[in-house]
């Protein structure tokens, strides 16, 4: 798919004053600092659409994206961030929550993780959750240009293990490098051939 236009709509706190939810939508949710603001940018080929940073916790709102004006992108503050207060923290969590188990259009989310860590506890409670309330999701392993290609072949093996252990079926996987430019393609593929059923559906 070419994306000939990415555009920044709207920030919101409450998922009831996103925008109208009449055409399909795409979240991107991983801990903090994983590189989901990151990998928006590379996939829309925009350098700053998204805004990234150093430091965990930037992006703190519910960020809408319309991509071609047919289909948004999300991007969602991280979980799992030690740094702020517990109150704080609670308050992102569920306005996370609150916004993935009922924003209508949302067709899929993308779980990022980062390649070079083993399964991480929070990461699989929360593609659990995401299953347990039939939000289908996929996982996109970011940051590959940290490691050499033998070494992500292993890491995604032992991924592909440890999901096994809980799931019957593994969720498709996505090897990405926002540095590097690499894996694009997959994942637009994906969200093209999704716009093209939920055209149909409507
Ligand atoms: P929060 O909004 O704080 O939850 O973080 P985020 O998940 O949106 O991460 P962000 O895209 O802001 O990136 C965090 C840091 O990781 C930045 O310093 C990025 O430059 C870096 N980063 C992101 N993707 C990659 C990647 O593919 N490779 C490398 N080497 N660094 C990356
Ligand atoms: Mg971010």
């Amino acid at each position: 798919m070419k994306i000939q236009e990415a555009k920044y709509v709207m920030s919101n706190s409450d998922y009831l004053k996103c925008p109208e939810p009449d055409i399909p939508e795409y979240a991107f949710i991983g801990r903090s600092n994983v590189g989901k603001s990151s990998l928006i940018n590379m996939l829309v080929d925009k350098k700053s659409l998204a805004k990234t940073s150093q430091q965990p916790g930037k992006t703190q709102l519910i960020n809408h994206f319309i991509i071609n004006q047919a289909w948004y992108l999300v991007d969602l503050p991280g979980y799992g961030y030690a740094k702020v207060s517990k109150a704080e923290r609670e308050k992102w969590e569920t306005m996370i929550s609150d916004y993935l188990y009922n924003r209508e259009n949302l067709v899929c989310t993308f779980v990022l993780v980062d390649i070079r860590h083993s399964a991480l506890a929070t990461d699989l409670e929360f593609m659990s959750a995401l299953g347990e309330a039939g939000i289908p999701f996929h996982i996109i392993f970011t940051k590959a240009d940290k490691l050499k290609a033998y070494q992500i072949a292993n890491q995604v093996e032992a991924y592909k293990l440890k999901l096994a252990e809980i799931w019957e079926e593994i969720p498709p996987l996505f090897v990405t490098s926002s540095e590097k430019n690499e894996g694009r393609d997959p994942i637009l593929d994906t969200i093209e051939a999704y716009n093209e059923s939920f055209s149909k559906k409507a």
